[in-house]
């Protein structure tokens, strides 16, 4: 029997030392529920704080960070196709009545499972699929909806249910929003927040979660100039792309990307850069990530163009940390018309054009002998006509109006020349979505890291929890006391720190090392002597020497500033 993999180790480690374990395991414990730790509650702080930095607050006054609730009405929902359209599949034995994901037990047999459309997989459980547990033979597959559903106060029928996405939330403040900005034609709404998902049966620990913390930005933008405000930052970012239908993946920058039709939109393009080099700041290099298109036949409802960024950990190979979708005008327009908001934008042509309008004029002595006391009603109707109806005017020659049928006798078409100054618009969204506690796993399984038989979690400095560890190398003869004077400035100076007597420093820097403390400042004798204490990087083991004057100075180059621990001061001989 092969022994724990790196995914049995990591999972030990953080149950033992408060990262994240299953959630009311007194009970039992529930499958896709994750509690976070003492220190694992921090460590996914950090990561909201790098997204939030990294994609909100290195974009002034152009991306601005929302909250909305969990809570949603239904109507909400329903307008944004959740209620029809938020689907797995599923099977049920038709012997031990156990309720399986359809597609997921055929991609443990070898087969498809994922990309497979309804009729593929109906087609391939028609020829018989077994139950994975009892062997009996499973059901034709079904849809079930992952919304969870409860009740908006005492009331039954004001149904609510846990939202499935952030998304929704700066759909329907959109107005409200853009008004905010001073009606910015360019913008992106941020939020970070819990959103909940009924899977069927999740069984990959921190990967598959019935609720789960979202990072995602939608940006707004006029489809007539789908480039303007994009930043060229990433555009010579290199990014792996495995196209829908492709076997392989392709490498070409952002901007080639663009260039030769493989992303179709310069905000999803900018997003897909962005998004990698966010994931390497993680700590996962770009050739353990790649981007994979949706194919069509299962791109999300509201998706004319999907990727989602694959990263990979030991366990459970290629998974989805993010998705980067091109989701045009769907949801504006659908809460347009469920809610009867006006969702338009205005803008104002840079020159003004001369257009044509077809325009219905009418005889109003014809209209009044036909229609009598409604004449009044029937011309309010003709100076009214939608452009459909003026259309259907155009193509048959008669228009149904009041019971009656009009011709040319009536009405007729005439061509007007107008002058158009500005024109009203549903803006484009493209989003980028990223699931926080997929991509908290990920950085976890790059960075869990063996050396002499010692786990070292070489999670990037700016994302541990604590960064700093403070240890006296005996608790007595006043140094204990230097050490709680300098945990107090390093907390001061805004560091998160520990502080540790407890045992040999060799066991209390592996106590430090294998939850990924990027540095532990150690109060020897010398300390008391000349004011100086030991720094010793968690990955290299190395130490220097630095002036108590100068250590929050030193710690912020380390942690923040990603310099080497040799650049901070005196070598000393000794690793440990
Ligand atoms: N907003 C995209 C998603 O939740 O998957």
């Amino acid at each position: 029997m092969s022994g724990p993999d790196r995914y049995d180790k990591i999972i030990e480690l953080c149950r033992r030392r408060g990262l994240f374990y299953p959630s009311f395991e007194v009970y039992g414990g529930v499958s896709g529920l994750i509690d976070y730790g003492p220190l694992g509650a921090r460590i996914k702080v950090n990561l909201l704080n790098e997204w939030r930095r990294f994609f909100v607050d290195s974009s002034p006054d152009l991306v601005y960070e929302t909250e909305s609730p969990l809570v949603t009405p239904e109507n909400v929902l329903e307008a944004s196709g959740h209620l029809s359209s938020f689907t797995d599949p599923v099977t049920t034995c038709t012997s031990c009545s156990r309720t399986f994901r359809a597609d997921h037990v055929l991609e443990e047999s070898g087969l498809l499972g994922e990309s497979m459309t309804m009729r593929e997989l109906d087609e391939a459980y028609s020829k018989g699929v077994v139950c994975p547990v009892c062997g009996g033979k499973l059901g034709k597959p079904a849809v079930f909806n992952l919304l969870f559903k409860t009740s908006i106060g005492p009331y039954a029928s004001s149904a609510g249910y846990i939202r499935p996405e952030t998304a929704q939330g700066m759909f329907t403040m959109f107005r409200r929003a853009y008004e905010a900005v001073r009606e910015k034609p360019v913008f992106g709404l941020a939020q970070i927040g819990r959103v909940g998902r009924n899977e069927v049966s999740p069984r990959q620990g921190p990967i598959r979660l019935r609720e789960f913390t979202q990072m995602e930005i939608e940006m707004f933008f006029d489809p007539e100039d789908p480039s303007a405000g994009v930043p060229s930052t990433y555009e010579d970012e290199t990014l792996r792309l495995q196209v829908a239908g492709s076997s392989e993946t392709v490498s070409l920058t952002a901007k080639e990307a663009l260039e030769k039709g493989l992303v179709g939109s310069p905000w999803l393009a900018h997003y897909l850069a962005a998004g990698k080099r966010f994931v390497e700041g993680l700590g996962v290099e770009p050739s353990e990530q790649y981007f994979l298109q949706v194919p069509p036949g299962k791109l999300p409802h509201y998706s004319k163009e999907t990727w989602d960024q694959m990263v990979r950990v030991e366990r459970w190979g290629w998974v989805e940390v993010a998705g980067y979708s091109y989701r045009g005008d769907f949801d504006l327009v659908n809460h347009a018309r469920h809610s009867k908001s006006d969702f338009t934008v205005y803008k104002q042509l840079r020159e003004p054009v001369k257009l044509v309008r077809k325009v219905v004029r009418w005889d109003a002595g014809k209209i009044r002998r036909l229609f009598g006391a409604k004449t009044g009603q029937v011309i309010a109707k003709l100076k009214n006509l939608t452009e459909e109806e003026i259309n259907e005017f155009s193509k048959k020659g008669v228009l149904e109006i009041e019971g009656l049928t009009l011709g040319p006798e009536a009405i007729s078409l005439s061509e007007e020349e107008y002058e158009e100054r500005g024109r009203r618009y549903v803006p484009h969204v493209v989003e980028p979505s990223f699931g926080a506690d997929r991509l908290m796993y990920a950085m976890i399984d790059h960075a869990y890291t063996v050396r002499e038989d010692r786990v070292v979690l070489m999670i990037p400095r700016r994302l541990a929890y604590p960064s700093v560890g403070v240890l006296p190398l005996m608790a007595k003869d006043g140094l204990d006391v230097f050490a709680r004077q300098a945990l107090l400035k390093i907390s001061h100076a805004g560091f998160t720190v520990t502080y540790d007597e407890e045992g040999a420093i060799g066991r209390r820097y592996a106590r430090l090392d294998e939850v990924g403390v990027p540095v532990a400042v150690t109060v020897d004798y010398t300390s008391l002597e000349d004011g100086t204490v030991t720094l010793r990087d968690r990955d290299s083991w190395r130490q220097v020497r630095v002036s108590s004057d100068k250590l929050t100075h030193s710690l912020d180059r380390f942690i923040h500033g990603g310099e080497d621990l040799e650049s901070l001061g005196e070598p000393l001989n000794k690793e440990g």
